[in-house]
């Protein structure tokens, strides 16, 4: 599997496993599948599965990369520090190696979000000088929203993780996270399943021989995005991580990226989430 340096010299893997309701059996078969980076969140509420798996794996610890969230409701200066113990303790572990503001706001109607995206942040890079995180990022932050970070923090982010797939490109949000030397993770790499019919994606891996979910990871990963896939079996968990041995070509990627919303999960920092 290729790394990719982030913006303080820190390694993270060119593939992520995405852990979103998933427990310690799953966990476990990506690990045996060659996995080793996590996604976790407090609000997954299986970070003990994580933590548990990666202990019973008897892989030294420092071959993980593990990346946690402080959600909506913990977001504040003491509120972070204390979530950010919370999931360490559930972890297991005396650091992690990404942690995440899980979205900018409380609410998608907050109108304090900016102070106290600005007071989370100052948490957030007490925790990376302490050591405790080897990087801090954010999740699902907009242009705006990058802006009140970026024009007050001490401590650049490293990371955004945003969702990002054929049929919603993000285009927008990569160029602006790109221009600041941020790294995105794509969440929701097949949205969720949703994009996998659609007839240019199934067109496209007949063509190059593949599946369509390795369509949607190789997409991912041509346009310089960190893919976080989800799978239940060992079969798939294998077939996502199988994509290093075709290439999609300029035009292809070309259609992909201009390919008209759709899989949309239907959630954005500002609004109400629309139903899909
Ligand atoms: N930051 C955020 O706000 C945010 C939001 C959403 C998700 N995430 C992260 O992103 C991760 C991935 O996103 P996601 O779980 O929403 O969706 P996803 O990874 O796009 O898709 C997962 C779905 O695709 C299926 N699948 C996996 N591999 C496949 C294959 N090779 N062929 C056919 N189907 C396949 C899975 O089925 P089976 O499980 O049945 O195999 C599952 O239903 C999450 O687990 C989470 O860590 C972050």
């Amino acid at each position: 599997m290729h790394n990719i340096e982030l913006n303080n010299g820190v390694m993270i893997p060119g593939i992520g496993f995405g852990t979103y309701k998933t427990d310690y059996t799953t966990i476990k078969l990506a690990i045996d599948c060659g996995y080793r980076y996590f996604d976790t969140a407090s609000k997954y509420e299986n970070e003990e599965h994580v933590g548990y798996a990666i202990k019973d794996s008897g892989i030294p610890r420092q071959e993980f990369f593990v990346a946690t969230k402080a959600w909506r409701d913990e977001l504040g200066y003491h509120e972070a520090k204390k979530a950010f113990n919370s999931s360490l303790e559930r972890l297991q572990m005396d650091y992690v190696d990404l942690y995440i503001i899980h979205w900018p706001k409380p609410t998608h109607d907050y109108e304090g979000w900016a102070e106290l995206v600005m007071e989370t942040w100052q948490a957030f890079e007490e925790i990376y000088k302490e050591k405790k995180a080897r990087a801090i990022g954010l999740s699902n932050f907009l242009p705006h929203h990058l802006d009140v970070i970026l024009e007050s923090c001490e401590i650049k982010p490293m990371t955004n993780q945003l969702e990002v797939h054929p049929g919603y490109s993000q285009d927008y949000a990569l160029a602006y996270c790109k221009e600041n030397n941020i790294l995105v993770q794509g969440w929701s790499p097949l949205g969720r399943e949703r994009v996998l019919n659609h007839p240019l994606i199934l067109e496209l891996a007949s063509k190059y021989k593949v599946t369509s979910a390795q369509i949607c990871i190789r997409y991912s990963i041509q346009r310089g995005v960190v893919p976080i896939p989800k799978a239940s079996s060992v079969e798939r968990m294998k077939n996502n991580l199988d994509v290093f041995t075709f290439e999609i070509d300029k035009s292809d990627m070309d259609r992909l990226i201009t390919l008209p919303q759709t899989g949309w999960s239907g959630e954005h920092p500002d609004f109400e989430r629309v139903p899909v």
